[in-house]
């Protein structure tokens, strides 16, 4: 099967990606973050229209107000359509010298213990960056292949796109992975510095929080980095 590899250019490609970010994202094992970052009233066809929606604009303005955002996509020659999609971020400079000391908010929540377990998961993978991820280097936001196309090889054109970026440039990356991802990493040089559970107990919790932890229940992320020219040995210090 022929495929064919490009960075994004249009903003039509988003009403590709998007959906298609979703459905790999929804299939087993799923990616929670995503659903957390983007809520819905309930699970029917309807309210994950809107997520996606909503998704999809926040995604687009996001790239388009940030020049270090690189969306690249992966399509199946033979019928046009997009089959495997990620971000790459490409920062020459610390991207946190002048981020502000508030707390991590997730906007689309109303305010309640939804919005708090949301927050609670989804923070605890953006909010190290910070400290983590000062020096320039490059990081990966999402990854995602059709459930259809897997394990054909769209997933190692994405990262050997990113990987060889980094080795041009001498610089470290960064990504906090699911398991299938950490898979993919571990063979472009990645390691996992540290495997991260969020421990969701809290005393006398609610029934909309129980409700979250039934639904969404914290995944392990796999916490990687790949030092410069993609080598890692014994001795090397950690980044943390
Ligand atoms: C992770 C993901 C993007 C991989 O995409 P893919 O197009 O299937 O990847 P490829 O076919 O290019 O595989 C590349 C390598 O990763 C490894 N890999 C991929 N999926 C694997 C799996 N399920 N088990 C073991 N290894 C796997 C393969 O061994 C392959 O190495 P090889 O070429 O030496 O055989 C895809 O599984 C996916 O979309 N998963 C759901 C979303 C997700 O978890 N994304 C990661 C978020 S960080």
């Amino acid at each position: 099967m022929a495929f064919e590899f490009a960075e994004v250019t249009s903003d039509g490609d988003f009403s590709e990606l998007i959906p298609l970010l979703w459905r790999a994202y929804s299939t087993e094992p799923r990616v929670t973050p995503l659903p957390l970052t983007f809520p819905a009233d309930d699970d029917g066809a309807a309210a994950r229209e809107k997520q996606v929606a909503q998704c999809q604009a926040a995604m687009m303005h996001m790239h388009r107000s940030d020049p270090t955002s690189h969306w690249l996509k992966v399509t199946n020659v033979a019928t046009g359509k997009i089959i495997a999609g990620c971000r790459w971020h490409i920062h020459e400079e610390n991207p946190y010298s002048n981020a502000p000391d508030k707390p991590f908010c997730i906007p689309f929540w109303p305010e309640g213990d939804r919005k708090k377990y949301a927050e609670k998961i989804v923070g605890a993978i953006v909010q190290p960056r910070k400290t983590r991820y000062q020096k320039p280097h490059l990081s990966l936001q999402v990854i995602f292949t059709d459930p259809d196309y897997r394990n054909l090889g769209a997933g190692r054109m994405m990262m050997e796109w990113g990987t060889k970026k980094a080795d041009e440039m001498g610089l470290e990356s960064f990504v906090e992975a699911s398991h299938l991802g950490s898979l993919l990493n571990q063979k472009f040089g990645f390691i996992t510095v540290t495997k991260e559970l969020v421990d969701t107990h809290v005393p006398d919790a609610s029934d909309e929080w129980k409700d979250m932890e039934t639904r969404f229940p914290p995944p392990p992320v796999y916490c990687m980095w790949r030092p410069v020219g993609g080598q890692y040995e014994e001795n090397m210090s950690l980044p943390w």
